[in-house]
């Protein structure tokens, strides 16, 4: 089965969120930017909770807007609870992830684990595919020093996106906490029909890892596809207030991620 459907009308802008992590002081302050810009349209790629002090708030707010967002590989640790088959817990994660699980609830839980692997959006005669991690799961990440072969496999049909998914002109993903940008011509023998196509990654709102400063993109273009990175300078401090105050497991990791962008090296 291919990736949900969603349209947009073609002269109108889409930001791509992703990576929320439970920070509603940089989602906020995100938001607030894109309504200033007046795009309509969102979409978050995954990664609701998790990590930060506010699950509840952040989940809340996303869909209360009635934000379309796809399914990431900490909602899939956050929703084990809820599956007998589930896998285990990971090391030294148990604590945390019971703690945003108790502060969740089941209902939130159960919404996060109806979220899409993957959406196709129509454009210019093609599709832009948005997804979390990979075409294959949502643990298999594309790192920015990847060999390109990496690149042209988020294009590629699979059982997780559909095997007769058909092959997008881009592909936008999160996961890896930085903003990225590569167009694919160095080796159109992997996949011709992803030649000049175009990859983006928007980096993270809530923990992001190569600035200490939330980012997002929008799409937009009537003749041809357009991107924009943005960074959204917001208050730090506030957020390490609110973690020190709700009593977060793994407190210190968050905080110093939150403060210097500095990864905790644990699983992304
Ligand atoms: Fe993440």
């Amino acid at each position: 089965m291919p990736p949900s459907i969603l349209e947009i009308p073609r002269s109108q802008a889409l930001a791509v969120i992703s990576d929320t992590h439970a920070n509603i002081t940089a989602l906020s302050a995100v938001l607030s930017d894109i309504d200033r810009r007046g795009v309509k349209h969102i979409v978050m790629l995954g990664d609701v909770a998790g990590k930060g002090p506010s699950p509840c708030e952040t989940l809340d707010a996303l869909r209360s807007r009635n934000i379309p967002c796809i399914f990431g590989n900490w909602d899939e640790l956050l929703i084990r609870s809820l599956r007998t088959d589930g896998k285990p817990e990971l090391p030294g994660m148990r604590s945390a992830l019971e703690w945003q699980r108790a502060q969740l609830g089941t209902e939130r839980l159960e919404w996060l684990a109806s979220l899409p692997y993957a959406l196709d959006i129509p454009r210019f005669g093609g599709l832009v595919r948005l997804l979390h991690a990979s075409s294959l799961d949502v643990w298999q990440r594309v790192r920015e020093n990847d060999p390109l072969e990496k690149f042209y496999e988020l294009f590629d049909a699979t059982p997780a996106v559909g095997l007769d998914a058909p092959t997008p002109i881009a592909v936008g993903y999160g996961d890896i906490h930085t903003v990225l940008v590569r167009h694919l011509r160095s080796i159109p023998e992997i996949n011709p029909a992803a030649r000049g196509a175009l990859v983006f990654n928007p980096g993270s709102v809530g923990n992001p890892l190569d600035l200490p400063v939330p980012s997002y993109a929008i799409l937009h273009g009537s003749q041809q596809l357009e991107l924009s990175l943005i960074r959204v300078p917001y208050d730090r401090d506030l957020e390490c207030r609110r973690a020190v105050q709700s009593g977060m497991p793994q407190l210190e990791e968050y905080l110093v991620e939150t403060r210097t962008g500095h990864y905790r090296q644990r699983i992304g």
